[in-house]
């Protein structure tokens, strides 16, 4: 009894720490949004202000990452970037600094605003590493016209590699639009995504809006070598592409920027063997996009075989939708985590008919990372299950466990042991 009521009263501490919190971010949050309008193509490092350090330190509790040494929010802050855009879609990815090419050329053929976490790697042995690559990126911005017009870029230093989601979720608070597209760096997107809100059926616009649809863009990839597809898409899992390679730090990839314009010229390099859907041999990732229906659909579909290995790149509303689970960190498991909790919260996935992505090659040493895929498949298993716990409850809670915002959980979910009967119990 005595242990009872000290849990009881750790737990009523903990709830009374975790609302501070919410409020002090949100505040914090909402002080640092009046700032958006301006413009500044200065480097901030210097310039974090007290609210922005208390905002930080309060993620930091909140968050599950491992942490983060240093933020700099709007390190580099956009000129072309406007809040007042309703239907414009803010691309959020990460980048490492080997990779600060690809977010170059992405700029250059998106047009249209990025929110980019720049991760720098904290490196005891190179102590003017962090020094480096900033010169490195003041240099991109001062010649390259589509970062500063187009590009914010948010740095965070620290020694902790990999937080791939805890990175996600930072460029997503920080997109200045009402809606992302969730994107890796080293992809290109047709030319018309960002205006595809305003192409939408009214009906499929309603649900994107009310943060209850996610419009997929099918993935495909370039092939090694155009002339022969049988020694292209080795298996060389691409996911290195976010790897730190710190001898690469300051050296140049190769990349062909290649780039159908239309469909129909991207059908006929499938055709010919140059590109392919995206990680063929893990039809998992992005088979649920159904790629033999996408070659000849004119218009929306819906996603109708999802399954917890479905990592799709998507446009969704930023407000209100998941956040990333931080937990995952490193290889495996981490962006199907965020899409596991976007399904199971009740998100419907349609298929965009005439956009596309194409991830860019770039020749990489291959570095499994078989130990951390074993440490995420792991994670993963159990987060499922509490996920489907936890938004059964909320579901519950919210007298919604009975309409259509439900039919994800229970296709998903029944699958746990003993989901049925521990369900019947909770209502
Ligand atoms: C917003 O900008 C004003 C003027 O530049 C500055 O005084 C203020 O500290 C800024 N607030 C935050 C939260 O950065
Ligand atoms: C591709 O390369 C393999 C091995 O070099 C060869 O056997 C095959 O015929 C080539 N295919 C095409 C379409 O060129
Ligand atoms: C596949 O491509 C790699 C790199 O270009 C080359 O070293 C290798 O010989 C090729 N293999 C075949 C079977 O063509
Ligand atoms: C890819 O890996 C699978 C299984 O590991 C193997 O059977 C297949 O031949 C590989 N394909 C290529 C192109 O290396
Ligand atoms: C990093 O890249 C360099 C140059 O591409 C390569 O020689 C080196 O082996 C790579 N390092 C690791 C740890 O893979
Ligand atoms: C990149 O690759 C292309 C084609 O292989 C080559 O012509 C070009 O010189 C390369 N550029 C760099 C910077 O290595
Ligand atoms: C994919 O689409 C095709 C053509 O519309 C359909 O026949 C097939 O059943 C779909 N596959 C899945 C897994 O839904």
């Amino acid at each position: 009894m005595v242990t009872g009521s000290f849990k009881f009263a750790n737990l009523v501490m903990i709830f009374y720490l975790f609302i501070t919190l919410i409020y002090l971010s949100s505040h914090f949050i909402g002080h640092l949004r009046q700032n958006f309008s301006t413009v500044s193509l200065h480097p901030r490092l210097d310039q974090i202000s007290p609210e922005t350090e208390a905002l930080l330190s309060a993620q930091h509790v909140l968050w599950s990452s491992l942490g983060s040494n240093r933020l700099y929010p709007f390190y580099f802050k956009a000129r072309a970037v406007s809040s007042n855009s309703p239907h414009d879609v803010t691309i959020t990815t990460l980048v490492t600094p080997h990779r600060l090419d690809a977010l170059e050329r992405l700029a250059h053929h998106y047009q249209g605003p990025i929110s980019a976490v720049l991760h720098i790697y904290d490196d005891d042995s190179d102590p003017t590493i962090q020094a480096k690559v900033l010169d490195r990126v003041k240099k991109l911005y001062a010649r390259q016209p589509n970062m500063q017009h187009f590009v914010d870029l948010h740095v965070v230093i620290d020694k902790y590699e990999r937080q791939f989601n805890m990175w996600r979720n930072l460029a997503k608070l920080y997109a200045r639009t009402e809606y992302i597209l969730m994107l890796d760096v080293d992809f290109l997107v047709s030319p018309s995504v960002r205006s595809v809100l305003t192409t939408l059926p009214p009906k499929t616009m309603d649900a994107v809006r009310q943060g209850a649809a996610a419009l997929v863009l099918p993935a495909f990839e370039e092939l090694l070598d155009s002339s022969n597809s049988s020694n292209s898409s080795s298996n060389n899992t691409r996911r290195t592409a976010l790897d730190n390679n710190k001898s690469n730090i300051l050296g140049m990839l190769n990349d062909t920027g290649f780039f159908p314009s239309t469909k129909e010229e991207l059908i006929t390099e499938v055709n010919n063997g140059r590109v392919a859907m995206f990680h063929k041999f893990w039809l998992k990732g992005h088979g649920s996009t159904n790629y033999t229906k996408w070659y000849t659909s004119s218009s929306v579909y819906k996603v109708t075989d999802y399954n917890f290995a479905y990592e799709p790149y998507v446009i969704v509303k930023k407000e209100g939708t998941a956040w990333c689970d931080e937990r995952f960190i490193g290889y495996g498991a981490n962006k199907a985590a965020c899409h596991f909790e976007l399904y199971v919260s009740g998100m419907e996935y349609f298929v965009l008919p005439d956009d596309y992505l194409l991830h860019q090659y770039h020749p990489y040493p291959e570095q499994t990372r078989s130990y951390e895929r074993h440490l995420n498949k792991k994670l993963y298993e159990h987060f499922r299950e509490e996920i489907c716990f936890r938004y059964a409850r909320s579901m519950m809670a919210r007298g919604v466990w009975n309409t259509k915002k439900s039919t994800n959980i229970k296709k998903e979910c029944h699958k746990i042991r003993h989901w049925n009967s521990l369900i019947r119990g909770a209502h």
